[in-house]
């Protein structure tokens, strides 16, 4: 297939933890369950549409995590997807117990978490995890113990690389005293900047950023919204003004934009097609 074929292909690359190269946008696999991030999804065909489209449209980075329905997410990956495709980086994460919809906890005991690393090898039919991430780091919890187990996870081969989720700049570093950080998650689109120097810091140190709510949880994708006047201006969706402002801000970031639908997909993958001038990304992030 030519990379006109493969729209994802044309937002460039990033190597995760220095041996693990993705293209950088990448798809959300949270959005592929039940209300409230709670169950099977409304259409469950169309979500294995929707993987595997992700997949055809040079897509080679999925994020999901054992939480999302629980289970229902990285289920369906392995429905749709295995045997994976050659250079497919299934990106999962652990250590957040759902008591029910909406609802997320974490849990950090050793424990546990080899438990989630554990069954997410089996729910994902692999041997082992390009990338695991700490959901969140339990408060209740040693940092060292949280990070020590999936260190020995890593160790025994189960774990390639380890990365965190919703941390700051100081949690981040230190982590890094007790394992190599591949990659970072935080909350982080166009309209919510909090971590920017979390952004700042990951770039520096050439950890990946994966900001999560790339489309602000469809806010920013809306018609009528910030970007409406914009986006008839650059003959592009809302949604893809968002994603492609995002690739353009940092060479570390790897946008993981979600979608329960093919044509969303289609449209947020061809973002990464889109070229802004350092002059369109300056009006672009004056608007928020
Ligand atoms: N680390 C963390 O704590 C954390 C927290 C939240 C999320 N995440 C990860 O980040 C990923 C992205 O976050 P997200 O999926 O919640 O939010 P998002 O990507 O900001 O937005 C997803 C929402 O936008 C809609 N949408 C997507 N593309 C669209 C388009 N082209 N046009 C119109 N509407 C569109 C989707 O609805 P449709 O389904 O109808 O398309 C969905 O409601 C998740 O899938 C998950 O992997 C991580």
């Amino acid at each position: 297939m030519s990379d006109t074929a493969r729209p994802a292909t044309a937002s460039g690359t990033f190597t995760i933890g220095g041996d693990l190269t993705v293209h950088r946008l990448g798809y959300g696999a949270m959005q592929i369950t039940g209300p409230g991030v709670w169950g099977e999804p409304a259409d469950r065909d169309e979500a294995v549409r929707v993987l595997r489209r992700a997949v055809e449209l040079g897509v080679d980075l999925i994020d999901t995590a054992d939480s999302y329905g629980p289970f229902v997410s990285e289920d369906l990956i392995a429905e749709a997807l295995y045997p994976y495709p050659e250079g497919l980086v299934i990106a999962t994460k652990g250590g957040l117990t759902r008591p029910g919809p909406h609802r997320w906890l974490p849990v950090g005991r050793p424990e546990y978490l080899r438990q989630c690393v554990e069954m997410s090898l089996r729910r994902l039919r692999l041997e082992r995890i390009d990338l695991y991430q700490l959901h969140r780091i339990d408060p209740k919890v040693p940092l060292e113990e949280q990070l020590g187990v999936l260190r020995e996870l890593r160790d025994e081969g189960k774990i390639r690389h380890i990365g965190l989720s919703e941390v700051t700049v100081e949690e981040i570093r230190a982590a890094r005293e007790h394992v190599e950080v591949a990659s970072v998650q935080n909350l982080y689109n166009l309209t919510e900047r909090k971590s920017q120097d979390v952004l700042e810091y990951c770039e520096s140190e050439k950890i990946g950023f994966i900001p999560w709510f790339p489309l602000a949880t469809g806010e920013l994708a809306k018609p009528g919204g910030v970007l409406a006047e914009a986006s008839a201006r650059h003959d592009a969706s809302p949604a893809q003004l968002a994603l492609a402002w995002l690739l353009h801000r940092s060479p570390v970031m790897l946008p993981i934009p979600g979608t329960s639908k093919v044509a969303h997909l289609e449209d947020n993958v061809a973002a990464a097609t889109i070229s802004l001038t350092g002059e369109e990304v300056s009006e672009l992030t004056e608007l928020a």
